[in-house]
């Protein structure tokens, strides 16, 4: 099964959205392996970002993501790296759909609220940035057969 790493930015905590967000994930039907609220340091965020170092954004996003606590978690499930990343939305969300995350919640691509990886390679790398193995917690679902089939 897939896993992801899914944060909730600064906005989401500031603006009280923090539980919204997470039912919709739970909802879903994605099972939640690991959760805390990080105030990252700055390095950890450049890292996190690396890949945008150099874009007119960058300072402004690192500044964004460093201006307060940020929910930092994992989730596992089907197909969930772009599944999450349909529930998020358009990354601006004035260009996102009604009923996803960013197209409900959200007005500017500066104040997006929420974070998904957006490759397997990349949900590892920042797995591993964000967590340590123990803070994951492998449990099985006893309503899995309910949400996926079996193979
Ligand atoms: P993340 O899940 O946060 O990585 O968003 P994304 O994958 O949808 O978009 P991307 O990785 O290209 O950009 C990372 C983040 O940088 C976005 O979520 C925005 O917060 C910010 N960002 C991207 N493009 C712009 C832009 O043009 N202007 C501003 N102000 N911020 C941007
Ligand atoms: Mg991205």
């Amino acid at each position: 099964m897939e896993r992801t790493f899914i944060a909730l930015k600064p906005d989401t905590l500031q603006r009280g959205l923090v539980g919204d967000i997470i039912n919709r994930f739970e909802k879903k039907g994605f099972q939640l392996l690991g959760l805390k609220l990080v105030q990252p340091p700055r390095e950890l965020v450049e890292k996190h970002y690396e890949e945008h170092l150099g874009r007119p954004f960058y300072e402004g996003l690192v500044n964004y993501m460093t201006s307060g606590p940020i929910v930092a978690s994992v989730w596992q499930g089907k197909n969930i790296i772009s599944s999450s990343r349909s529930l998020l939305g358009a990354t601006d969300p004035s260009k996102a759909a009604p009923g996803t995350i960013r197209g409900d919640l959200a007005t500017q691509v500066g104040r997006n609220l929420v974070h998904a990886s957006d490759s397997p390679v990349n949900a590892e790398r920042e797995i591993s940035l964000w967590f340590a193995a123990k803070e994951i917690q492998n449990w099985s679902r006893s309503l899995e057969p309910w949400i996926n089939e079996e193979n």
